[in-house]
């Protein structure tokens, strides 16, 4: 098979395990950040597109938060369907471990092809989009918009990170703020800081309209 071909496989593979998901990891989000991470190789001058595809649409397909997988079950199945190597399998495994937000412990992939992932997944909770995930993630999780009487934490370890449920304006001090600051790219720094600016302009509107 094509890699092509292999692609547009994963593709639908992929859209079938993520679409029951409405905690802000559904399919249109991994296709985002797909595009995303193509759209900033391209300006990085970086090709191996194939890495970087398998990468980005099978960064959530394991996440803790929607599967009870081990060892990345679900995209070991799918890339043993298209017969990646294994030699491939464990790279490319390797750098999704790598790339999801774990609080103040900070990871980041070894390689080119993960750092742009990386940079892709943390710019979906940028911006516009970011602002659309952040509510949604926490109305589907039954959290306040915000309380002005807690203050926001700052996050020691990934446990505590995963356990906290903050409410949404809290989130974007505790972590939203702080990714233009981490990203791996130039590219990626600088749709960071676009997209941070007009999270800034949105918050500070908002406070504005709630300290009254
Ligand atoms: P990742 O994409 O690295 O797996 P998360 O699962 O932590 O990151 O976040 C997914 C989306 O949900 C992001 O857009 C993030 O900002 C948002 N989110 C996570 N935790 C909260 C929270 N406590 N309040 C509001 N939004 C949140
Ligand atoms: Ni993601």
């Amino acid at each position: 098979m094509k890699k092509k071909e292999i692609i547009e496989n994963v593709i639908e593979e992929v859209k079938n395990l993520l679409k029951d998901d409405n905690s802000g990891h559904d399919f249109d989000h991994t296709y985002r950040v797909y595009k995303l991470a193509l759209k900033i190789a391209k300006k990085e001058k970086v090709d191996n597109t194939f890495v970087i595809s398998l990468i980005s649409l099978l960064h959530d397909v394991d996440d803790y938060k929607l599967f009870k997988t081990e060892n990345y079950a679900n995209a070991r199945t799918i890339m043993n369907k298209y017969n990646i190597s294994i030699d491939r399998q464990n790279y490319i495994i390797e750098e999704i471990s790598l790339i999801s937000y774990k609080g103040d412990n900070i990871t980041i992939p070894k390689s080119i092809e993960g750092k742009i992932v990386q940079d892709a997944d943390r710019l979906e909770a940028l911006g516009a989009i970011g602002i659309c995930r952040a509510i949604q993630y926490g109305a589907t999780k039954k959290n306040k918009l915000y309380d002005l009487n807690t203050k926001p934490a700052t996050f020691l370890t990934e446990e505590e990170y995963k356990k906290k449920n903050s409410n949404t304006l809290n989130h974007f001090y505790e972590k939203l703020f702080k990714l233009k600051d981490l990203m791996n790219t130039q590219e990626g720094k600088k749709i960071a800081l676009k997209r941070d600016a007009f999270m800034h302009k949105f918050i500070n509107e908002l406070l504005k309209e709630i300290k009254l």
